[in-house]
């Protein structure tokens, strides 16, 4: 089978500033690939054009073997996006089960499947029991496990997570790498931002350390830990940047 992702050269700049400069990145069917960098490494910024939500100034990528310009909408058909920011305030006023309904309208998940699907995908998540309540009383790993949910309505090849577990506690955190985990298993492919490096070190199969838009390296987590003796993803990046994650970002 071809590969998922297939980016090369790929760039965006916003005003003269680089905020992704010349990144590659290929990500085969099944994987779950990390990419991991500190705030404002360009994370987002490539994920927005990997979803074809951001014209890229430079470079090229197909995702599920289409042009992200060229053919958008057959990427869009194919992917799953859950963003970095929880949910708009106007879906507070819905319950899981309403928010989730309709979100799969949105998705052109067929009517008389919208149903069904959105339940469905709540019970993936473990939210059935909270299906009824309104998503403003949910709790932030709730909100999370919804927005989870939300991107896999119309059964995506690929799902693309922003830092899911971002402000989640510990608990939430590994709930949510179970319920990813789970789906990989099944065959999804995952690309997920991240900047907790404890969460790269247990849920990747590979890689790329990002930093001012440009990698600093890629590989396993075992093999980048091991080429250089460290300890942990925090040691890989320090050496190789020379400077350290800001303090608090390491999770
Ligand atoms: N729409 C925009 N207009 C101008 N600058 C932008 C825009 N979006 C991103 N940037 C800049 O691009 C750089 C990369 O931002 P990006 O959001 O991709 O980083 P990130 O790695 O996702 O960071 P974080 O970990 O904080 O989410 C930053 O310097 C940011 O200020
Ligand atoms: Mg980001």
């Amino acid at each position: 089978m071809g590969l998922i992702i297939e980016a090369e050269r790929l760039s965006r700049s916003f005003g003269g500033h680089a905020a992704v400069d010349g990144l590659a990145l290929t990500i085969a069917p099944g994987e779950i690939f990390g990419l991991l960098g500190p705030n404002g490494a360009g994370k987002t910024t490539t994920i927005r054009m990997l979803a074809t939500l951001l014209p890229p100034s430079g470079g090229a990528a197909q995702v599920c073997g289409f042009d992200v310009v060229r053919a958008a909408g057959e990427v869009r058909k194919r992917i799953g996006y859950v963003m970095q920011q929880v949910s708009p305030m106007g879906s507070y006023l819905l319950t899981g089960r309403e928010k989730a309904e309709i979100e799969a309208s949105l998705y052109h998940v067929p009517r008389r499947r919208v149903k069904a699907r959105a339940a469905e995908v709540l019970d993936l998540v473990g939210l059935s029991e909270h299906a009824d309540r309104l998503v403003q009383e949910y709790s932030g790993g709730m909100q999370k496990r919804l927005d989870l949910a939300c991107g896999l309505l119309h059964r995506p090849e690929l799902l693309i997570l922003d830092e899911p577990t971002l402000g989640l506690d510990v608990h939430s955190r590994h709930r949510v790498w179970d319920h990813i985990r789970g789906l990989c298993a099944e065959g999804m492919t995952v690309l997920l931002a991240t900047n907790y490096m404890d969460e790269a070190d247990r849920l990747c199969d590979r890689l790329t350390i990002v930093d001012h838009g440009r990698e600093v390296v890629s590989g396993t987590p075992a093999e980048l830990k091991d080429a250089l003796g460290a300890p942990t993803l925090d040691e890989v990046f320090l050496r190789h940047t020379g400077h350290a994650l800001r303090e608090g970002e390491a999770g």
